[in-house]
């Protein structure tokens, strides 16, 4: 078994600036910029190009929203054209998938990401450093690439994959929107609830996503009613790079249902996990008695049995402004045999705390309509 919690990170308002000093020292003469179209238009996106003022870099700012195999490919073609040799991924965490998967075709211009094997040397990528502007995915933290390949979101796996560095810098998330400050925040409490309750011992991030949750119950609320409330900025940064840290524990059935519902019906991630962790609560606690009361405990309550705690979720997702409804988000019965489907080819739920079949997350599905 390997512990490991390896990232440098910088972390703290300013923390940008230290950013062409640490590209010098990785060896970065050019730098690409790997970005979405949204973010040029945004104030992070200003301050970031102020911070890099001086530096050789090239910006491929085409990320779509749950990318694909061409939004890959697209960031591989502009990192080879500009002739760069390192990446800077900035933004959310469709923006870093991406900037961590295109250094496996810049390594492997033979093989496809569909090809992607495991078992290939993917020792020495082009130098990584990941500068997230959502606080949720954690995915700056992590050593895998969330990218849809044949319809199905797959998740690419390799230590390789993690960043050389990483920089928290909470200014770049002042202007994120509330409803994506919310969804991505409950993304954030999923990791930790969900590496928390899988069966895999890994004590160290155990604790990790105990302090996560207790993180986010304070500080989620905080930055969305008030999105300059920069120390709590500051703490869903962190809650966000500790679940990201979690979950190399793996996640649960809660992550299977809401993979689908990107891939298929083009929903957010965190506000698909929103719409489906507390049911996902309902059934394990109903097959694994006490399996949230230290998750309870973290974010704040006083020897919860299971019911407490999974209110508390509801409470907490209600409160930011994601009442639960697929419905509302455009999906209906006809489409719940297909969603199924995946869900269960979906490999987060072979470590949700207690056994799922096809038919459950059909059934959960169901009830989360
Ligand atoms: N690799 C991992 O470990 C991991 C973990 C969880 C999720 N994911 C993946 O990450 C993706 C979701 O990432 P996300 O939730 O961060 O959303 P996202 O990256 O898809 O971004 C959502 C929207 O937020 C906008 N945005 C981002 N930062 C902003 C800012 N500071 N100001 C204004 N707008 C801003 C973007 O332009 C975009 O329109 C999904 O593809 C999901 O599968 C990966
Ligand atoms: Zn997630």
């Amino acid at each position: 078994m390997t512990f490991s919690f390896p990232t440098p990170t910088l972390f703290g308002a300013g923390a940008r600036e230290e950013l062409p000093a640490r590209l010098a020292g990785l060896g970065v003469a050019r730098a690409l910029v790997v970005t979405d179209a949204g973010l040029p238009r945004t104030t992070a996106f200003a301050l970031l190009e102020s911070a890099l003022a001086g530096v050789e870099k090239t910006v491929c700012a085409d990320v779509r929203p749950n990318p694909g195999e061409a939004d890959v490919e697209n960031a591989f073609r502009a990192y080879r054209e500009a002739g760069c040799d390192g990446i800077v991924a900035f933004g959310g965490g469709s923006a870093l998938d991406v900037g961590k998967a295109a250094r496996l075709r810049v390594k492997r211009p033979e093989t496809t990401l569909a090809g992607f094997e495991p078992g290939l040397d993917w020792n020495g990528l082009p130098p990584l450093v990941a500068i997230p502007t959502t606080a949720g995915t954690g995915s700056e933290a992590g050593r895998s690439a969330v990218i849809i390949l044949g319809g199905r979101k797959r998740v690419l796996f390799h230590p390789a994959l993690l960043a050389n560095l990483v920089i928290l810098d909470p200014e770049f998330t002042r202007g994120l929107p509330g409803k994506l400050t919310a969804a991505t925040g409950a993304d954030a409490l999923t990791h930790c609830i969900e590496s928390f309750t899988s069966p895999v011992f890994h004590p160290l991030c155990d604790a990790v996503a105990l302090e996560g949750a207790h993180l986010i119950a304070g500080a989620l609320p905080r930055v969305v009613a008030n999105g300059g409330d920069m120390e709590a900025r500051g703490l869903m940064q962190v809650a966000a790079l500790m679940g990201g840290i979690a979950f190399q524990k793996d996640l649960g059935a809660a992550h299977s249902l809401a993979h689908p519902l990107s891939s298929l019906c083009g929903l957010h991630h965190g506000l698909a996990n929103a719409l489906c962790l507390p049911f996902v609560m309902d059934f394990n606690a109903a097959r694994k008695p006490g399996v949230y009361r230290r998750p309870g405990i973290a974010m704040g309550l006083t020897n919860p049995s299971d019911a407490e705690t999974i209110s508390a979720v509801r409470a907490l997702f209600q409160e930011i402004g994601l009442p639960p409804g697929l419905r509302a988000h455009g999906v209906d019965e006809s489409m719940l045999d297909a969603l199924a489907d995946q869900a269960f080819a979906d490999e987060r739920h072979a470590t949700n705390p207690v056994p799922v079949t096809r038919d459950d997350l059909r059934s959960l599905y169901l009830q989360a309509l």
